[in-house]
């Protein structure tokens, strides 16, 4: 998989192996990395998008996938 200069998303950021995944694909060179969490304001890394979604809610993950399909 390329990395480097990928526009990625990674769901639960803010924590555990999504705040893991966020830090790998910062050092892989990842161009734009959306780090979603239920409360976006937990999202503490620098150079990330954090960005509001659960999951399990049908409308967070419509407005998700339009704002990270902006770039
Ligand atoms: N750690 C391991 O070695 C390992 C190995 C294999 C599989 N897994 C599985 O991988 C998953 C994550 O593991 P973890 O260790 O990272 O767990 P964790 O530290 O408990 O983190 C869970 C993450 O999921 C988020 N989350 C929970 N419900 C959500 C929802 N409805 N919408 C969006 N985000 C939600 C949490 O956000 P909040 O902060 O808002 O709760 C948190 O960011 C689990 O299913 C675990 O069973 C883990």
């Amino acid at each position: 998989m390329q990395i480097k200069n990928a526009v990625v998303l990674v769901t639960g950021a803010n924590r555990g192996l999504g705040h893991a995944f966020v830090n790998a694909l910062l050092e892989a060179g990842a161009a734009k990395i959306y780090a979603a969490a239920r409360d976006p304001s937990s999202i503490t890394l620098a150079g990330v998008t954090p960005i509001q979604l659960d999951v399990t809610n049908a409308a967070d993950i419509t407005a998700a996938a339009e704002r990270a399909a902006l770039t």
